[in-house]
């Protein structure tokens, strides 16, 4: 298959939306990643972003509106938790899990009662959804792989496999939308993301942070979110987190090697590292280590690295969701290293 790549321009935003129309599959930018949409009412055009992505079918996908009013056909209730967020955070990268309406395809939902909806505050992604339909649209990345924050990336994994691309520069928050379910008695966080868990219980009160944000799942556990149990965002190198303080880390990465080992690292510790870095911004700086996360993991793989050492992110604020993304990447492969420096 032939990919279009389109422009961000009005002209090419209509050409992507008649394409969606016609049931094909269109990689749109949104300010937190790639996403990959189709007709969220048209259950065989999503299909095709099953296939294109080679994502397991239980995996529900994100419908994404680009105007509140679009919320009503697609939920059966709209309860007032939700209507807060929604006014305090949309739009933006937030996504709610409400019980579905009819008209949601199983392929969307992948067989589930439940919705999930986003309004995306990226004005491409708007002006298309907009000019089309409210559009399924899951990250535009192979199954597996780092979330596309950049054209460049979309094309890697999906050049030859999907109708167009609409380029759109590089995604503001970097990391997919925070998930939070209203479907449940207690509100819970499923994934954390640019909208904070502190920012989401300071409008709606009690909060629960599913364990499987920080942990991994017990064999045969049942997840709220099936994306929890696939492995995700893994570069081809293996990625290794390093839990310690500042000198400890130091002293572990600059121990003498002979594997072909690249350094996550933050902006203060490039000049104390022997092996080859990559920065993913100043230390306390959790938007932008999120914005450039997913980059450098792709980075280290482009640049033929076997071995990835990244640092143990914090757990507050956007850094919940740098934490979450690095030890999926790291299949929660941690290395405490108060003990091993010791050794
Ligand atoms: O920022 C984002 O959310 C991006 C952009 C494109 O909007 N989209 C995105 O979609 O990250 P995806 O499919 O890569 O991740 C959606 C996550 C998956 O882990 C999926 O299992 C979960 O949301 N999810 C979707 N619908 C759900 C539902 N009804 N119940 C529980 N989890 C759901
Ligand atoms: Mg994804």
């Amino acid at each position: 298959m032939h990919t279009l790549i389109l422009s961000s321009n009005e002209e090419d935003i209509k050409k992507a939306a008649l394409i969606i129309k016609n049931g094909g599959i269109v990689a749109m930018p949104t300010e937190t990643v790639y996403g990959l949409a189709a007709d969220a009412l048209n259950g065989d055009a999503v299909k095709k972003i099953f296939a294109a992505k080679g994502r397991p079918a239980d995996n529900p996908l994100i419908v994404h509106i680009s105007d509140i009013s679009q919320i009503y056909p697609l939920v059966r209730e709209f309860p007032k938790k939700a209507q807060l967020l929604a006014e305090k955070f949309w739009p933006g990268p937030l996504t709610v899990i409400l019980p579905k309406s009819d008209i949601i395809p199983d392929e969307v939902s992948a067989g589930l009662d439940t919705v999930a909806i986003r309004f995306p505050s990226h004005k491409t992604a708007q002006k298309l959804i907009s000019l089309s339909s409210p559009l399924a649209a899951p990250s535009a990345n192979l199954s597996g792989s780092p979330s596309p924050t950049a054209l460049r990336h979309v094309c890697d994994d999906m050049n030859g496999r999907i109708d167009a691309i609409i380029d759109g520069g590089d995604c503001d928050v970097g990391v997919e939308s925070t998930v939070i379910t209203l479907a449940s008695d207690v509100p819970r966080l499923l994934r954390p993301g640019g909208v904070t868990a502190e920012q989401i219980s300071g409008v709606i009160g009690k909060t629960e942070i599913d364990k499987a944000v920080t942990n991994p799942l017990a064999d045969g556990e049942r997840v709220s979110s099936p994306g929890m149990k696939y492995k995700h965002y893994s570069p081809k190198a293996e990625v290794i987190l390093l839990d310690g303080t500042d000198k400890d880390f130091y002293e572990f990465v600059n121990r003498p090697t002979d594997r072909n080992i690249v350094v996550l690292c933050y902006e203060e510790d490039k000049e104390k590292i022997i092996l080859p870095c990559i920065s993913i911004g100043k230390k306390h700086d959790y938007g932008e280590q999120a914005h450039k996360l997913f980059s450098a993991l792709r980075k280290a793989d482009e640049n033929g690295f076997s071995v990835v050492y990244a640092r143990c992110p914090e757990k507050t604020g956007v850094g919940l969701a740098v934490y979450n993304r690095m030890i999926r990447a790291a299949g929660f492969n941690i290395i405490s290293l108060g003990s091993v420096n010791q050794q």
